[in-house]
């Protein structure tokens, strides 16, 4: 009787808590960069985490992010377009080739002269979102820690949507601190339709900023 007890108490515990190891398993699965990925087009920063302290400042200095992925003529390399705004009139922004293999990319920033290596990671999320996963690479090829980043079309989630984003952050290793982001967006810099002298004021280059994948 008393053995029966405990067995019911130890399975009601690992049942409230939070999320267990198969639920991980249901929770928690890679994408494959194919060309049928749904990760292409652009996409609008929501929230994000980090597994390590030192990473949150950077995260912080962002105040809206989006990116856009392309297709390219190469099937292991993705076009990435990415616009950070750092601050109401500064925007940063940059292109940069991915290079995928399996359930991994590899993308190298070069921001202002400044080079950064990236390692990322693409998990199953809500429809019209895009969970991922980015490891910043030091110069020796060892991690400086992981952010995950949840975008979404329009950069709305819901809020059942969000619990499901924590509960995949919490499985994958994340500090359960979030910063959220606005919707304020840097307009895209590539088109003609911005004057050269908009995107001078609009663009304002700043060193050592971070890049989403
Ligand atoms: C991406 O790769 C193409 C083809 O190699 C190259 O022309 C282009 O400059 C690269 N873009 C960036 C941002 O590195």
């Amino acid at each position: 009787m008393a053995a029966q007890l405990v067995v019911a108490l130890l399975a009601f515990t690992s049942l409230s808590a939070a999320a267990s190891e198969s639920d991980c398993k249901e929770l928690v699965k890679p994408l494959v960069l194919d060309s049928h990925s749904p990760i292409y087009g652009k996409w609008v920063l929501h929230v994000g985490s980090w597994d390590k302290h030192d990473l949150k400042t950077d995260l912080l200095s962002v105040h809206s992010s989006w990116v856009e992925l392309s297709p390219t003529s190469d099937s292991g390399v993705i076009s990435l377009y990415w616009a950070d705004r750092l601050s109401e009139e500064k925007c940063l922004q940059g292109a940069a080739n991915v290079s995928i293999s399996g359930i991994t990319s590899h993308t190298t920033f070069i921001i202002n002269g400044h080079t950064s290596y990236h390692d990322g990671k693409y998990y199953e999320t809500c429809s019209d979102c895009l969970l991922s996963e980015d490891t910043t690479l030091l110069p020796d090829g060892k991690s400086k820690g992981r952010y995950l980043f949840l975008f979404t079309r329009t950069g709305v989630l819901e809020p059942s949507e969000l619990e499901t984003f924590k509960k995949q952050a919490e499985c994958l290793g994340f500090l359960p601190e979030y910063h959220f982001v606005s919707t304020d967006l840097c307009p895209d810099d590539r088109g003609e339709s911005t004057s050269p002298a908009d995107r001078k004021t609009e663009t304002d280059q700043a060193e050592n900023q971070p890049a989403e994948d």
